[in-house]
Order: structure tokens, then sequence, then C-alpha cells
């Protein structure tokens, strides 16, 4: 008999804690005094780090949301009259509360088509071109792309690279929106200089916080004729922390011994497991193979409304009829996904 007690939670990769490995590393840098704003040890051996892993001198500014990482880069990359070319359906153009907006002084998020959430690069080659020079439009400014997407989806490096020659001829930067660099890292199997600086990327959100962190972002630029710059608009946009060393603690522990690609792992593998189990049921739509670790589908809605009842929670009213998104992140486990898989199989049993 399933289990009916045990809430389940899929809504987001929000709603896990932080791996045990940065918690204890937070009790570890409470004790004596830090530099503080960012000039103690800890920060600035998080430069070093991050430089090794992409394989390339990096300038590392930590902020504590997403959003501010990528509005801060935005509002960098494009100059208040720029086009910020992006997918309709990101996080900076649908979840933001238009933050890359504000911080940027009025630029404009252009959206760009492209299936599976993903900027097709002829479409921006199009859309890049359109009224150049023209005083009473937006100039091109910069391209943000999101890896993994929205969608759960992936780029594949190729792809980011055909972007990324876009970008150079309509001589315009690259930011990557990376609040799930890790879940795309563990899929592809590629490392992460090649996602990146190597396919054009000029600054990237580096995300923790879904992946086992407490509250740390980093962004990092590829491109050092835009630190300064970045400096300053961090401090503007409230995001220099007094006390930096907890910040940098967590992303220590985050890069240590890879952490963030074991926990992405785990991440996509229960999602993968999720997506196996529910396909195996004719009544259910898995509409997007996941490559990460958002998985879309299409349920009864009489399905849906008996799994909330039954205490599971997962996104189901933002799409069209049906549609409901499941999360997983780096603490879901095997159990919880069987379980979930129990509670449809023997709500469809009932039928
Ligand atoms: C694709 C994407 N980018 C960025 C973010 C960062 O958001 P926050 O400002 O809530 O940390 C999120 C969070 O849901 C996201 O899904």
């Amino acid at each position: 008999m399933p289990n009916f007690q045990t809430p389940l939670s899929f809504i987001s990769d929000n709603c896990a804690g932080a791996s045990s490995e940065v918690m204890q590393a937070l009790l570890s840098c409470n004790s004596g005094s830090a530099n503080p704003y960012g000039s103690d040890d800890l920060t600035m051996g998080i430069e070093t780090k991050l430089a090794e892993l992409f394989e390339h001198e990096v300038s590392v500014f930590l902020v504590s949301t997403g959003t501010a990482a990528n509005s801060i880069c935005l509002a960098t990359l494009s100059p208040p009259w720029g086009s910020v070319y992006c997918h309709a359906q990101s996080h900076i153009n649908n979840d933001e509360c238009a933050a890359p907006e504000f911080f940027s002084q009025g630029a404009k998020l252009v959206s760009v088509p492209g299936i599976a959430a993903k900027i097709d690069a002829q479409e921006l080659a199009a859309a890049v071109s359109r009224r150049v020079g023209d005083i009473h439009s937006t100039q091109p400014g910069c391209v943000s792309i999101t890896q993994a997407t929205e969608l759960g989806t992936l780029y594949t490096v190729s792809e980011i690279a055909e972007i990324g020659e876009v970008c150079q001829s309509a001589n315009i930067g690259l930011h990557m929106d990376g609040s799930r660099f890790a879940n795309a890292v563990a899929t592809l199997g590629c490392s992460p200089a090649q996602m990146t600086w190597k396919a054009g990327v000029k600054a990237l959100s580096f995300g923790a916080s879904k992946n086992g962190v407490l509250g740390a972002e980093a962004i990092v630029l590829f491109d050092q004729s835009l630190a300064q710059e970045i400096a300053f608009r961090r401090k503007r946009a409230g995001h220099l922390t007094s006390k930096m060393r907890f910040l940098s603690a967590q992303m220590d522990a985050y890069l240590k011994d890879d952490l963030w690609l074991a926990n992405a792992h785990q991440s996509n593998l229960m999602a993968q497991r999720l997506s196996e189990g529910l396909g195996r049921h004719e009544l259910i739509e898995i509409l997007e193979p996941p490559q990460a670790n958002i998985l879309f589908c299409r349920f009864p809605l009489w399905l849906t409304q008996r799994l909330l009842d039954q205490g599971c929670s997962f996104l189901h009213d933002r799409w069209e009829e049906g549609v409901v998104r499941l999360v997983t992140s780096f603490a879901t486990t095997d159990f919880e996904v069987d379980l979930f898989l129990q509670r449809v199989q023997a709500a469809l049993n009932e039928a």
C-alpha cells in the first residue's frame, strides 16, 4: 500500500535545504574575525578556485540571489538603450519583476523565438540586425541564454557556440543564466570551459543556491575589462555583503571535491527516475524528456487534484490546462520518487 502520510514536494529545487558540507563550512568560518566586504582570505581564494574550474582567468563577484547576478551582468553588458535578447520563457523575462530593466536603467528585453525554451541562432542573427542605427529603436545590447533552461532542456555546446558567433559578429556580449549550470554540465559531460568562454560566453551567473548552497551565487566574468564596472554595480545594488566570508564559505564548500557536480548528478538522476516511471502510464504525457532536473508533463486534471489532496506539491496552474512541473533537487531521494510513483499508480488503478 502506498504511504499517503509523507508530504512530497516537487515544487522547486529552492525547496531543498543546503548540503551538510555547506552548513559545516558556515560553522567553521564563524570563529575569529575576518576582513569585511570580500577582502578576506576565503573570498580571495574563490577566484582562484573558479579560475581553475573554468581554466581561464576570471573575476568573481558573489551575490545572494540569482536575480541580482543576472541583473548586474545584463546592466553591465547592455546600455540603457540596448536590446537584451532572450527567450520568451526565460526567467529574466518572466520572473524577475523587471529587475534587469531596472538595473540597466531601461534596457529592453526582446524575445527571440526557438524551440524548447532555447534561442534559435538564426532567429537571433535576424533580430540583432534589425533597425541597427535607427535612433527610434533600441540597439543591440547583449544576449542572455539560460543553461539549463527553464523547461529543463539544454543547449548543446555547439548551439551555444553558434549563438556566441552571432554575438561576436554583432559586437555584443553573451550572458549565461547558469542558475542550473551544474545540472547542465552533469548531463552534457563537457567541461565548464567548453560550455562558457570557449563558446563565447562573457559573463556567467553561476548558480549554487538551487543545488546545495544556502544562499550564494557567483557572477563569473571571462572578460576582465568589465570587472571594475561590475564591482561598482554590485555595491550600488546592495550586494556587496559586509560579512562576505559567509557567502564565500558556502561557495568554497560547494566547489570542494566537486560537490556541485555530485549534487547535480543526484538531482538529474531523480528527474530521470521520475520521468521513466511516469512515462509508463498512457494517461500521462511527458512533454520534454528531462535533460536536467525539471520535468514538464501533462496529467489528467483529476490526477493532479488527487495527488495534491494526498499532500504532494508541484506547480500545476501556470500553463495550459493539465500541464504540471516537477522539479527534483540534490536532496531528492529514490524513496521520495518511488513513493510519488506509487501514489500515481494507485490513483490510476482506482480510476
Ligand atoms: C532560470 C533561473 N534563473 C535565475 C533564478 C534566480 O532566482 P532568485 O533571484 O530567486 O535566486 C531562478 C530561480 O528560480 C531560475 O529558475
